[in-house]
């Protein structure tokens, strides 16, 4: 809509533009299902598009047979794309986003290889991976097409759908980073069983939290399955995962801000210390068990300063727990430190301080003021559960 103004030099034109989330799920991307990604990479005006597979090296390592799958994939489809070089294997885990000199030769990576805007940049790997290729491709051109096939379960349930990409920088998560759209995203489930039980339960930690922000019944189906889930003998685990990518698609298409320009960001609910708390362990601890103690510190928080019962803040300590967190990390910091991570979080958005918090399940606030004596309390409240708790 234009506004017309008598001062015809000063015009303010809303605009919106169409975007499409593709999002695939497979049972088996590399095998069976390997005509669901191919299906993903069009032609480019009659000519075949260029097509690079970046890889996660701890997946490599974990798969042996991941490179000559994803060659025999591109040669099963050579008449319809050309793979332009070797598949390129990089660091797994936080230190790919750590090390700003790798988003360099990221770069010349696809400068020497003559990726354009048309291209596609396949990229496998866990959250860290995605987060850090993913910035690279999108600020490559201003944007080559960008296939994430996530390799965890928090990125499936989570990462992997978000429109948000990035690195650290001086010390700080995602300090730089970007707003895209990928092309599409792959969940595949066989890719999940190469995971170590660690990283295996940190996805139901983002699920626990979309629940909480969303959906009372995916939060029971969440407390009934835990032991499965920790066990990792749930059928029900796959479902939940798509129900937790559901759940956070539709957050992103229907829910109105897709690029973060309003001050609630419901998503980064537990975030604020969380991420602080990452960045305070040096980044020993993974997203996921961070994202557990955030969430464990909103959630009490929530019960002392907002509508929250008790009763229910302990139902989601019990969870985290049964699923397998602890909350081991925050004895290992100092609590005032932890409390700059409201700060920073602010600083990330702008504007003042907007922070999720809990009236109920499904209910969530939008909060501008912490209490930071109760939120100490709070800290020492989960601080003191890491202590005490054992799984039953
Ligand atoms: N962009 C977003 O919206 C968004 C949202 C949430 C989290 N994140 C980011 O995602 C990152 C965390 O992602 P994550 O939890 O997937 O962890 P991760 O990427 O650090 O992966 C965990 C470990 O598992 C390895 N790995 C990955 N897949 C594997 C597989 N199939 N088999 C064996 N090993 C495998 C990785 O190399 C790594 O060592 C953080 O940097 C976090 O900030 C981004
Ligand atoms: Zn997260």
């Amino acid at each position: 809509m234009t506004r017309y103004v008598p001062d015809d030099n000063l015009l303010d034109v809303s605009f919106s533009a169409q975007f499409v989330h593709r999002v695939r799920f497979t049972e088996n991307v590399l095998g069976k299902d390997q005509g669901t990604l191919a299906d993903l990479i069009e032609d480019s005006g009659g000519q075949k598009p260029r097509v690079q597979f970046w890889l996660d090296q701890h997946v490599a390592e974990a798969n042996p047979h991941c490179v000559r799958r994803l060659r025999d994939f591109s040669d099963s489809f050579a008449d319809q794309f050309l793979r332009i070089g070797n598949v390129q294997i990089i660091p797994g885990g936080e230190a790919i986003k750590n090390d700003i000199h790798l988003l360099e030769r990221m770069l010349k990576v696809f400068h020497v290889s003559d990726l354009d805007r048309r291209s596609y940049v396949i990229v496998l790997g866990g959250g860290a991976v995605l987060d850090a290729v993913g910035f690279a491709a999108g600020i490559a051109h201003r944007g080559i097409r960008l296939i994430r096939i996530p390799s965890t379960t928090l990125a499936q349930a989570d990462s992997g759908m978000g429109v948000k990409n990035g690195v650290n920088l001086f010390g700080k998560k995602n300090w730089v980073g970007s707003f895209v759209v990928p092309w599409a995203v792959v969940n595949d489930q066989t890719l999940l069983s190469t995971l170590s039980d660690r990283d295996y339960i940190c996805g139901f930690a983002e699920a626990v939290k979309v629940a909480l922000l969303k959906d009372t019944s995916f939060f029971e189906k969440l407390e009934q399955q835990a032991e499965g889930i920790r066990n990792r003998t749930s059928s029900a685990s796959h479902l939940m995962l798509r129900t937790a990518a559901m759940l956070h698609l539709r957050h992103i298409t229907e829910g109105g801000d897709p690029f973060e320009m309003l001050e609630a960001r419901p998503l980064d609910f537990g975030h604020w210390s969380a991420h602080k708390l990452e960045a305070m362990c040096k980044f020993a601890i993974r997203h996921g068990e961070a994202v557990a103690c955030g969430l464990a510190i909103d959630t009490i928080y929530s019960s002392m300063k907002h509508d929250l019962s008790t009763a229910v803040a302990e139902r989601v300590i019990r969870l985290l727990t049964k699923i397998g967190f602890r909350f081991d990390p925050l004895a290992t910091v100092d609590a005032n430190t932890l409390l700059a991570g409201l700060e920073e979080f602010r600083q990330h958005l702008g504007g003042r301080l907007t922070v999720t918090m809990l009236d109920g399940i499904g209910a969530p606030i939008d909060v501008h003021q912490i209490d930071r004596k109760a939120m100490m309390a709070a800290i020492e409240k989960v601080s003191s559960v890491a202590a005490s708790t054992r799984v039953d």
